[in-house]
């Protein structure tokens, strides 16, 4: 097995998950009842839980009385996902990590050999990454980090379209399992009613010259923590909002993992060209004026699509003209 899996969790992981899995109907539990499940004091409990806090677990104290989380929690549990899993790649479940895409593409330096399709997953990112160098807010167990391992055959020039494929291929299980109306912008977002609901990372790694290595990182928003949730600077949408019920988070990443297995190879025998229908029809932006930024240079256009490449092709004084590459950022022209 290529990530070799820790058969002995640090202590204090294995007692903050077990105090989340008491709390995590959301009723109130003392301290005092918490200790004496776990066989530790009153103040380990608080202190344990204040590092949860501080990772982002949304726990109200309630002074004389105990703890109480601020909404139901639902842990990632690797024997569900593997009871729901329908691919043979392993899925690796973490609880606090600094970024479960970091882990991967570390694996990949040290010559670890993985599996095209293996999935790590974490309750918390302490150093989440989103594109162009901005932080991923990451809080403890409510919404999802997610990183596969893929091998792109075609090299890096079809990265790409692959980024298309992967939000095309999470829109279909959030449309097909939760009748979801999921939206994609171009290159990397899913969105739902013009916020933002996820984004994606793709990383490459060694390449030689036929083909490349690539980690393929999921950030989703299942229930934002309110606190989390003022510090993000966009709008931003959660699935539970979205759907007014929990979703089973287990199911989603087994889920997940069999549609992106499915769509990537696909994509690496037929290549971008048929999904360009697929990703025009969700395509967030059709027909509005967006404002396309490189660097300090900013183009304006109206959005007519994508190519066979995965290029955004914008309608520019009436001509249309694709434009590729990683560090692009699209938004609505003001
Ligand atoms: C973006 O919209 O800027 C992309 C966000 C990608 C976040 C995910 S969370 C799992 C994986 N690990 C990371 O550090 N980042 C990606």
């Amino acid at each position: 097995m290529a990530i070799e899996q820790r058969k002995t969790l640090p202590h204090s992981l294995i007692v903050q998950r077990q105090l989340v899995l008491y709390l995590a109907d959301g009723a109130l539990c003392s301290g005092q009842w918490l200790g004496e499940q776990l066989g530790i004091s009153r103040t380990a409990v608080a202190k344990h839980l204040e590092q949860l806090q501080r990772h982002g677990l949304d726990l109200y104290k309630i002074k004389g009385k105990g703890y109480r989380l601020a909404q139901p929690v639902q842990l990632l549990d690797a024997a569900q996902i593997k009871a729901q899993q329908q691919q043979s790649a392993p899925v690796w479940v973490q609880s606090v990590t600094d970024s479960t895409n970091s882990q991967l593409m570390q694996k990949l330096k040290e010559g670890v050999a993985l599996e095209k399709g293996a999935v790590l997953v974490a309750e918390a990112q302490t150093a989440g990454r989103g594109r162009r160098g901005k932080q991923w807010f990451s809080p403890f167990g409510c919404n999802l980090y997610f990183s596969m391992y893929w091998q792109l055959e075609q090299g890096i020039q079809a990265a790409m379209g692959l980024s298309l494929v992967v939000g095309l291929a999470v829109a279909k299980v959030l449309q097909q399992q939760w009748q979801l109306p999921v939206r994609l912008k171009w290159p990397n977002d899913l969105y739902i009613e013009h916020k933002k609901l996820g984004g994606i990372l793709v990383e490459l790694a060694g390449q030689t010259h036929a083909q490349c290595d690539v980690v393929i990182g999921l950030g989703l928003n299942i229930r934002m923590p309110d606190q989390t949730g003022t510090m993000v600077d966009q709008p931003w949408a959660d699935l539970t909002s979205a759907l007014g019920t929990p979703i089973d988070r287990n199911l989603l990443v087994a889920l997940l993992q069999h549609q992106l297995v499915q769509e990537l190879r696909q994509f690496s025998q037929h290549g971008f060209a048929g999904y360009v229908q697929d990703f025009n029809r969700l395509d967030q932006f059709s027909g509005e004026q967006v404002t396309l930024s490189s660097g300090n240079q900013s183009t304006t256009g109206f959005c007519a699509g994508v190519d066979a490449q995965g290029g955004l092709v914008l309608e520019i004084n009436g001509q249309k003209q694709s434009f590729y590459g990683g560090e692009l950022s699209l938004r609505k022209a003001l």
